[in-house]
């Protein structure tokens, strides 16, 4: 599920194509983040590259780019591409075109022009990053084709550039500067659009396997990104929870789905309740789109499962709720009513 606004941290650009990864303001930290957080930094201090690896939605690009940002130093980002070949990491040969005039000083009725083809070197993002000594931050690495990230190899253990088309200047080997940092991110092999990465190049990297947040971090998170109170965002979570744990691995909804449920509620000033209709639409839009299409008698099953989770997990709609003093009164909803304008800003 796409998610707006998602960028894990703040980043200022520095010049054309570096950031400077600030920390954000809305990163969640718990015991289990900050355990990650903690190890991987230890493994950057100590010269490593960091790889999180995990399904979709555990906190991996979230995670890079805060670790980044504790780093400090620069960060050259690039994200995996299936049609990268080596050039697009390291750089190119351009041709380049370059035309000059020449003005003879004793003989002024003398002007030529010259016109020349010559091959310029142009660095690309990995290059830059080990010339400057930058933190590199390789998103979905594995979406790259294997013999792309092969120039990557000399680079993490030897801490050599391979720069073959520079050979003729005799720049064909780059030494890798000593502050040179690398993060990578990868999604399971058996996702669409990935590839299997060489065991050479993970057997270079520290590997620290992500899952599906604990229940403290998935609540301090939808907490965080959508402005729902304790007890709403519990709700939401627990059916998200509850749903993951259930079923084949195309209904196993991320974060995201929770982030994204919360935030609606939120703008909505809605309720998590049982026989709510507008919740149950927004719990099926959200959870799950593939298992929906599966049908029993006409029916999608999708839905009759989402019901029970939400029956088991909320409180009925127009319950009245024991509220110990001081304690918000939670209304009950009427979602026939016209929405209700925003009162708190999502996000
Ligand atoms: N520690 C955190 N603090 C705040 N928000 C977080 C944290 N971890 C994850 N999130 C939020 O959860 C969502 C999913 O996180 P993220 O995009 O980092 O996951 P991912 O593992 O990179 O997923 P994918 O494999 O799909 O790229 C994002 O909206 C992100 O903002
Ligand atoms: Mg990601």
């Amino acid at each position: 599920m796409m998610e707006s606004n998602s960028a894990p941290a703040h980043t200022t650009m520095v010049d054309s194509d570096n950031v400077v990864p600030e920390a954000s303001e809305s990163f969640v930290t718990t015991r289990a983040v900050d355990a990650v957080t903690k190890r991987a930094l230890a493994y950057l201090q100590a010269g490593y590259p960091v790889h999180l690896a995990g399904p979709a939605g555990t906190g991996k690009t979230t995670i890079a780019f805060h670790l980044a940002a504790l780093w400090g130093q620069p960060v050259t980002l690039i994200h995996g591409n299936d049609e990268f070949t080596v050039s697009d990491l390291v750089g190119t040969n351009d041709a380049g075109y370059r035309r000059s005039k020449v003005v003879d000083n004793y003989i002024h009725s003398v002007m030529r022009t010259q016109e020349e083809m010559r091959q310029i070197w142009v660095d690309n993002r990995l290059t830059t990053a080990c010339r400057n000594g930058d933190t590199l931050i390789y998103d979905e690495f594995n979406r790259s084709r294997p013999e792309a990230n092969n120039v990557l190899l000399s680079v993490l253990s030897e801490g050599i550039l391979n720069l073959p088309g520079l050979r003729t200047s005799g720049e064909g080997y780059m030494d890798v500067a000593p502050s040179f940092r690398a993060i990578f991110t990868s999604n399971p092999e058996e996702y669409a659009g990935t590839h299997k990465t060489q065991d050479a190049l993970v057997d270079r990297m520290i590997t620290i396997r992500l899952n599906p947040p604990d229940r403290d971090t998935e609540l301090a998170i939808v907490e965080a990104k959508s402005g729902l109170d304790e007890l709403e965002a519990g709700y939401v979570v627990d059916i998200v929870r509850e749903l993951r744990g259930t079923g084949d691995n195309k209904s196993q909804p991320t974060l995201r789905a929770g982030i994204a449920m919360g935030r609606i509620l939120a703008m909505m000033n809605g309720r998590a309740r049982f026989g709510d209709p507008f919740f149950h639409h927004l719990c099926y839009d959200t959870l799950g789109a593939e298992t929906a299409k599966i049908q029993h008698a006409g029916k999608s099953v999708f839905t009759d499962l989402i019901d029970g989770v939400i029956k088991k997990v909320c409180p009925p709609s127009g319950a009245r709720m024991g509220h110990k003093p001081g304690e918000r009164k939670l209304k009950p909803v009427d979602s026939t009513a016209a929405p209700q304008p925003a009162r708190r800003a999502a996000g």
